[in-house]
């Protein structure tokens, strides 16, 4: 690394490291002087976390000064709280929860149910399908259990349906507990908290059709039999031109109007879509900006009984899942490498106080 580059990170880490305060109106000691999202947004901001990077002090000294939320990026996961056995592995969940404790920040837990996160006990289960729905039931109850004084709100399950048709995924939940599997789950983990808010978490709701249809028509089946669900989870992994802010919009006001809490749960604009940049040009960081500004001023339009909370899925630019999925360099995230924030920081900070 270069000498001065490790330099900086070494001042920023022993500042940020000193800066004792949880919460500060100015950016971390070491750093350029910027507002902390937390003390001015009248809902929670988050950013996804991971265990082992909250161990570098400059990375956590910027994640609990400017955030107050947090989600596990996967370490709440059915594959990653379990092992290949069933045997629950705790400790880097309980980390991730204590850091938050410490630093009086909300909690999100990601995900129960994923098709993506089977383990292998469950993928391979060997026992009749009741006794398949028995164990998805005790795991939802002992994790939901365990963390009850401390997640406020869980991903009950997350995509459940097939981008371009909206049918029901044929997940090993879907087979082997039928297709109103979706409906059990939400009751079960009701049944484990009566006070955790039931989230229901998934991407592309917003420009495919079908998806968004069978999402919708699931809530409003849930509704009619008064299973409980709370919120949606709008995962809003976009670009900078795409989709439309009208439909962002549109399909925000369609969950206000089934009385569901809204999280953008997932954000994170893609500036480099087509791959026609090999470094962040002013003019496509400006973009971004403008895109991160517009939708989260939409998002202070909404009534403050359904903003749940607006999560980045990552703190900077070189950390974010998007380079290895897409395959081109990208920065969609509010700080660079340098853990320094962006224009788009800027742009939200200007729609969260109403300076834009
Ligand atoms: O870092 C550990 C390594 O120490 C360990 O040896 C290894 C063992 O598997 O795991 C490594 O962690 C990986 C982690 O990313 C950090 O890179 C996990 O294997 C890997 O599964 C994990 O991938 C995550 C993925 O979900 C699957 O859980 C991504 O970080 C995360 O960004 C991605 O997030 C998903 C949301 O949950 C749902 N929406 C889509 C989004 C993007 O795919």
């Amino acid at each position: 690394m270069h000498l001065k580059y490790s330099f900086f990170i070494l001042c920023a880490a022993f500042m940020v490291g000193c800066n004792e305060s949880a919460v500060t109106e100015e950016s971390p000691e070491g750093t350029q002087p910027y507002t902390a999202l937390r003390s001015v947004a009248p809902f929670p901001v988050g950013v996804a976390v991971q265990s082992g990077r909250l161990g570098a002090a400059v990375h956590s000294g910027v994640v609990r000064t400017v955030f107050n939320s947090v989600t596990a990026e996967y370490e709440m996961k059915m594959q990653h709280l379990t092992d290949a056995s069933g045997n629950f592995i705790w400790s880097p969940a309980d980390a991730l929860i204590a850091f938050a404790k410490e630093h009086d920040m909300q909690i999100h837990g990601h995900t129960l149910v994923w098709h993506q996160s089977t383990p292998a006990w469950l993928a391979n289960f060997g026992g009749t399908d009741a006794e398949f729905e028995d164990a998805v039931r005790d795991y939802i109850t002992t994790v939901v259990t365990r963390y009850k004084e401390d997640v406020v709100s869980w991903d009950v399950i997350n995509e459940a349906f097939e981008d371009g048709t909206g049918a029901l995924r044929n997940s090993v939940f879907r087979r082997r507990m039928g297709p109103d599997y979706i409906a059990r789950l939400f009751q079960y983990t009701r049944a484990a908290d009566p006070d955790v808010l039931l989230f229901y978490n998934d991407y592309g709701t917003i420009w495919d059709a079908a998806k968004r249809d069978s999402m919708f028509a699931m809530v409003d089946d849930l509704q009619s039999r008064g299973i409980p669900i709370d919120g949606i989870g709008l995962q809003m992994h976009i670009t900078h031109t795409f989709p439309a802010l009208q439909n962002i919009v549109e399909v925000m006001d369609a969950m206000v109007q089934r009385g569901l809490k809204i999280h953008i749960s997932e954000m994170d604009v893609r500036v480099n879509p087509e791959g026609d940049l090999l470094v962040l040009t002013d003019a496509r960081s400006q973009l971004q900006k403008k895109r991160v500004s517009e939708i989260a001023a939409a998002f202070m339009d909404l009534p403050e009984e359904y903003r749940f909370a607006i999560t980045w899925w990552g703190l900077r630019d070189p950390e974010s899942w998007l380079i290895d999925f897409w395959g081109n360099p990208e920065w969609g995230l509010l700080f660079n490498a340098e853990y320094q924030p962006k224009p788009a920081y800027e742009g939200f900070l200007e729609a969260l106080t109403g300076r834009g």
